[in-house]
């Protein structure tokens, strides 16, 4: 007796005439015969055709959508349209009952705001079960791209004592009862009688602690959860996400823009290669959900072109000077047609006007540089013109904003000066100074989406749909 996967299965003309055993969950049974099976291997199901004179009623009556079931059988050609080979089904066995006036996955079309409230079940659709099997491909991508290049996987801290890196709002982290939190005596919270002896609070990223080992082993990544109590109520914000960050000694800002393109080349071309299948039906699902909207709003690639777009064009590099010009002087911005006009240097880019740049203006991937010190992160280098720092932002169709990352101040003088001047505490980041103290040397990373990354790559429009269990705003289901 052969046990294979469905995807094995149905990659195995070899196998013809075989007795087979195959377990999977009932998609759909039709005519009393025909039964979809599928086992999450692979987006395609494989119709098992059931012996139904000489199986019992009571069996039949149990073979619903969502039960789970075991058969045996002899896998054989198929004349059915659209599949090569079936299972004859010589002997069935029911696992799990699926009581079909409430099973909520009904084999029919689900708006995906159903299925965010059923979240424990919606993996079984195939959207997301496609989508799920190329998040888990790209990280396993991830993880291979840095390692073939000797980059050390670091896991920093997930508590953390220290806020100062500005990136968004903090989740505290407490074990006070609520309430009982002792005071101080001039009324705040005594922090000192916490768990940590200290505020904490959960991380919005690993860079800081990531810099430490990129100091000393020369080359480190970080890939886990970070959080952000930002209210932003967006298609591309969690409130807990996945970032990769990979954090490089002796590397300069150049090195960190190709490296960011070269990555994410890699990883997309990974998944180009081992996602046939479910990339097949997301584009397909792309396309159909396309034709709804209106002209302007369509996309002119489909999904699998865009990708291959990406692997194999350049990024374009432009200084933010350059696009602010090209902003100012865009008709959007002359038609007021953007929500926040763009008039003089120094204006933090808003994602509207990333995707102008993007998706209008340049067509392709874009690398924005050397940004106003003002509105970037206190440890970005600072650049001989006083005024802009070495930051970089990659800029993604549809997306915006995928990487954030820069080159680091590794001018002690210059770093405590930053600080001084935006009011952090050099106490507090005492360990972050010693490396400007110790062998300091200059060095790059950037932070890289994971949530935002499976959204390019897999065409959902929204990022609660590309993470498990997504936590937003008034969210925390499941
Ligand atoms: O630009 P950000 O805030 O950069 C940092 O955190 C740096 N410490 C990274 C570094 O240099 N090591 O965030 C990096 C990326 C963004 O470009 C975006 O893709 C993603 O993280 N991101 C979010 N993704 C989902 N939901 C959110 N709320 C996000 N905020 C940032
Ligand atoms: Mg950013």
């Amino acid at each position: 007796m052969i046990q294979k996967n469905i995807a094995e299965l149905l990659n195995s003309e070899g196998l013809i005439l075989q007795e087979v055993t195959l377990k999977g969950w009932v998609r759909t049974f039709r005519s009393n015969r025909f039964i979809a099976l599928n086992d999450g291997s692979t987006i395609h199901n494989i119709q098992c055709v059931i012996d139904f004179e000489n199986t019992d009623e009571s069996i039949l009556k149990r073979i619903n959508t969502g039960a789970s079931v075991s058969l045996q059988g002899t896998l054989t050609e198929s004349n059915g349209k659209g599949q090569s080979l079936e299972v004859q089904v010589s002997k069935i066995e029911i696992l799990g009952d699926s009581n079909p006036d409430e099973y909520p996955i009904q084999p029919k079309k689900h708006s995906f705001e159903f299925l965010r409230e059923n979240a424990h079940l919606r993996v079984r659709t195939n959207t997301f079960s496609a989508v799920m099997r190329v998040r888990s491909k790209l990280s396993f991508a991830v993880h291979q791209y840095f390692q073939e290049r000797d980059f050390n996987y670091v896991n920093t801290p997930i508590v953390t004592g220290s806020d100062a890196e500005g990136a968004g709002e903090m989740f505290r982290v407490t074990t006070f009862k609520e309430n009982k939190a002792p005071l101080t005596e001039d009324g705040k919270i005594d922090f000192s009688k916490d768990f940590f002896g200290k505020e904490t609070n959960l991380t919005v990223s690993g860079q800081l602690e990531a810099e430490t080992f990129a100091m000393a082993l020369g080359k480190a990544y970080t890939f886990g959860p970070t959080f952000r109590a930002e209210n932003s109520n967006t298609t591309r914000h969690l409130a807990e996400f996945w970032m990769i960050e990979p954090e490089v000694a002796f590397m300069d800002l150049d090195g960190n823009m190709d490296l960011a393109e070269d990555f994410i080349k890699y990883v997309i071309s990974y998944v180009i290669e081992k996602c046939e299948d479910d990339l097949a039906f997301l584009d397909q699902r792309l396309t159909q959900e396309d034709k709804s909207k209106p002209q302007a709003e369509r996309s002119e690639l489909s999904l699998l072109e865009k990708l291959r777009f990406v692997v194999d064009n350049n990024f374009k590099r432009v200084s933010y000077t350059e696009a602010i010009d090209i902003l100012r002087n865009s008709k959007p911005n002359k038609k007021k047609k953007f929500k926040y006009p763009i008039n003089e240097w120094g204006a933090d880019l808003q994602s509207e006007h990333e995707r102008f740049l993007v998706e209008k203006h340049f067509k392709c991937p874009v690398i924005l540089f050397d940004y106003p010190a003002d509105i970037k992160a206190f440890y970005m280098r600072l650049n001989d013109d006083g005024k802009t720092v070495r930051a970089m932002d990659v800029l993604f169709p549809g997306i915006g904003e995928i990487v954030g990352g820069s080159q680091r101040e590794e001018r002690y003088d210059v770093l405590v000066e930053k600080m001084k001047a935006l009011d952090i505490d050099e106490k507090e980041l005492w360990w972050y100074l010693d490396l400007r103290k110790y062998g300091t040397a200059v060095h790059s990373g950037f932070g890289l989406g994971f949530e935002r990354l499976v959204q390019f790559t897999t065409g959902m429009s929204n990022i609660r749909d590309v993470i498990p269990f997504p936590r937003t705003p008034q969210n925390a289901d499941f």
